[in-house]
């Protein structure tokens, strides 16, 4: 990731506001269909034909983190249970009564990204993993109303870090929200633990995702040896949300917000 973030222009922002918007109706579309018995690689093909009927791509497809693993093999991430982030879709893996799913998609639509995940639930989970999922989704919310211009990436992560560890829940360091625009991951690094006050200051034109993976149990992760599933040490569960916003004159834009 480079130093220095680069502001979007309006036009630029509008752009990832029609990806932003095409990401979230992608996660919409594939809702309904999160229950037990579809494998997670159903959800992924689902997700595959849907961007490609609407002439966007799916970004994961393909991508290579800059210090060079294997290129990610399917078009979206499906994290299920202790599964981090990163989870690759397999029609083995079949959903389960009772499992949290997050999907994580990134079209990318004349030439920008929409990058946008959720936690599904699949059938009915136990109390604690449905809260876990609620908790988790209430970081997110709490870490975007931090957002404004003069305000600093330290708020974010610690208005995440306190209400996860509020619950008894451990946020992951590990992973990072991310700059994000015709490039997918790029400066700022956005983490989800950190110290008001702190970090770098906010600007109008700054474009983000804020994407918190909050663990039942500790913060640490072991990486599989496909290269990308990421799984808690301990086995615990691992919930996820993700949201591209854009920081305006005025505070914050949802980029992929879903419309009501
Ligand atoms: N969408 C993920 C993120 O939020 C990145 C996935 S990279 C992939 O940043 F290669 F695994 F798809
Ligand atoms: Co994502
Ligand atoms: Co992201």
């Amino acid at each position: 990731m480079g130093e220095s973030i680069t502001l979007l222009s309006r036009r630029e922002i509008e752009k990832m506001r029609e990806a932003g918007r095409l990401a979230c109706q992608l996660l919409d579309y594939l809702e309904p269909l999160v229950k037990p018995g579809v494998t997670t690689q159903d959800l992924n093909d689902e997700a595959e034909r849907w961007t490609r009927a609407r002439g966007a791509k799916s970004a994961p497809l393909g991508y290579e983190i800059p210090n060079g693993k294997c290129p990610f093999p399917a078009s979206i991430c499906t994290s299920v249970n202790e599964v981090i982030c990163h989870g690759i879709p397999s029609p083995n893996q079949v959903l389960q009564d009772g499992d949290i799913i997050n999907i994580d998609v990134t079209p990318i639509l004349n030439g920008y990204h929409g990058d946008t995940s959720r936690t599904f639930l699949v059938g009915e989970p136990s109390p604690k993993a449905r809260k876990l999922v609620q908790v988790t989704e209430e970081c997110l919310k709490l870490a975007i109303a931090e957002v404004r211009p003069g305000a600093r990436l330290g708020d974010i992560g610690a208005a995440i870090q306190h209400h996860a560890e509020s619950h008894g829940f451990s946020v992951v360091r590990d992973f990072v929200g991310h700059g994000v625009s015709h490039i997918f991951h790029t400066a700022p690094q956005v983490p989800h633990f950190g110290v008001r006050g702190k970090g770098k200051k906010l600007r109008a034109g700054m474009v983000f995702t804020i994407e918190p993976m909050i663990n039942e149990g500790t913060h640490e992760h072991i990486l599989l040896d496909d290269g990308w599933t990421a799984i808690t040490k301990d086995r615990k569960l691992s919930a996820q949300f993700e949201h591209t916003i854009a920081v305006t004159q005025f505070g914050v834009e949802i980029l992929t917000r879903r419309e009501d």
